[in-house]
């Protein structure tokens, strides 16, 4: 690495992550204030070189944004040691060919999630990385979201007692792309092509799950298509193949339950398109995004149940908001800042590839107990384990015999 520069491989910069979170309010936004800042005080600035498929579209972003360095040629570009870390944006079916390639170039990775299409791939990658001795780094963007934070604080300070269990809600209405264009490229509908809710989301709820209240050691999960057939981005029918809900328990580490809908086609009616609701015998919170409010046990109303009797009590009004008392910045610049340090100070990082293959393991097995009914044990994950999803197949083969029999 330059002693003045750490150069940055940004591959799918014309994606809506790569674009918008990544190079525009992450990248950017750091190149733009200077650099990282180290501990010592100091700032290291970073150099970006965009790679894409399309010389065209790469120099129209790069003439926009003023950036000198593009390139259709990846292995040129891994080839070169000015560049240091590889960070991968692409559509996941491409990301594990690419994150092979870079691990082998020696580079640095940073990746969005889920880090691969399987999860004997995804813990590949982590192994590749660890023989390789390269650093590595995976998004776990929810964790910085200002609502996640405040619900940290919250648990830190032992605010909710004994958590019993955790109900989450996320999602919207992605509009189908006939009468009005859809919102969402159209490969998150199509599962060839590396699409489906439970894939995008689970991944989340795994680094979510086990940051905050336990490593998750069960998952049942009813994953469904409501909507059959949408509209791509040229207007034209397709089979949408891919799961467009999910309705999930996990079994976190200590007895949480955790129960979360995950849904593309679900019209909002909440404070935020994501809400936490965690209750513990002190006191619960609601979280989303940006917001937080919590009800401590001594200001909890009695409810009674009473169907002759219209009830008018303002339940919402029994809720107090958690202050604002930080400056949070976009959470994936301050995720970017923290792997930057990581990779020049050599400070310890825990959201690894070892990680995204536990959330693609999540994915991966919520999956298989939609395909079967059952609820399945999650294996721990080291290095180590077995590529396959572990306990699943051997309890499934158990089943699939006492049922022959
Ligand atoms: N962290 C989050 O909250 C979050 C949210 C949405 C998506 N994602 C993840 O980010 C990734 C990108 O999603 P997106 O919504 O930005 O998708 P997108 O379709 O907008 O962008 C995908 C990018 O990959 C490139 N690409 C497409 N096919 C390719 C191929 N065959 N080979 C090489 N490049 C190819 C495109 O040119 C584009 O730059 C996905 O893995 C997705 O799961 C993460």
């Amino acid at each position: 690495m330059s002693e003045q520069t750490i150069g940055i491989i940004v591959n799918g910069a014309t994606g809506r992550m790569g674009y918008r979170q990544h190079l525009v309010r992450s990248l950017l936004a750091i190149q733009e204030q200077g650099g990282v800042q180290l501990s010592d005080g100091t700032r290291r600035q970073i150099e970006l070189i965009l790679v894409g498929r399309n010389q065209v579209t790469l120099d129209e972003l790069a003439a926009r944004h003023g950036i000198e360095h593009t390139s259709t040629d990846l292995d040129a570009v891994l080839a070169d040691p000015r560049w240091d870390i590889y960070a991968d944006f692409l559509v996941t079916k491409a990301r594990a060919t690419a994150l092979r390639k870079a691990i082998a170039a020696g580079k640095t990775i940073y990746t969005e999630k889920p880090t691969a299409e399987s999860f004997e791939e995804a813990l590949e990658l982590a192994r590749l990385a660890a023989e390789a001795g390269v650093k590595n780094g995976v998004v776990h963007d929810k964790l910085y979201l200002p609502g996640l934070r405040k619900l940290k604080r919250l648990i830190d300070s032992g605010f909710f007692g004994r958590i019993l269990s955790v109900r989450g809600e996320f999602g919207y209405w992605v509009f189908e792309g006939d009468w009005q264009p859809a919102q969402r490229p159209s490969w998150n509908y199509r599962a060839e092509d590396g699409g489906g809710i439970v894939v995008d989301m689970f991944p989340h709820w795994s680094y979510v799950l086990e940051n905050l209240f336990g490593r998750v050691e069960s998952v049942y999960a009813k994953a469904t298509t409501h909507i059959p057939e949408r509209f791509d981005e040229r207007g034209e029918a397709y089979a949408a193949t891919a799961d467009d809900a999910a309705y999930g328990v996990f079994e976190l580490e200590g007895g949480v339950i955790a129960q979360l809908n995950s849904s593309w086609t679900v019209r909002v009616d909440r404070d935020e398109l994501v809400q936490f609701q965690v209750d513990g015998t002190h006191g619960s919170a609601v979280a989303g995004l940006f917001g937080c409010k919590v009800q401590p046990r001594n200001v909890t109303p009695k409810p009674v149940w009473n169907p002759d009797l219209a009830d008018d009590h303002d339940y919402a009004g029994d809720w107090q908001d958690v202050p604002t008392n930080d400056v949070f910045e976009n959470g994936f610049k301050t995720q970017w800042e923290e792997f930057l340090r990581h990779v020049v100070e050599d400070g310890p990082y825990e959201y690894d590839l070892l990680a995204g293959a536990r959330g693609v393991l999540l994915a991966e097995l919520g999956l298989e107990s939609s395909r079967t009914g059952r609820r399945l044990d999650l294996p721990e994950v080291t290095l180590g384990s077995p590529g396959d999803t572990a306990g699943a197949d051997e309890e499934l083969a158990s089943l699939e015999a006492s049922v022959a029999r």
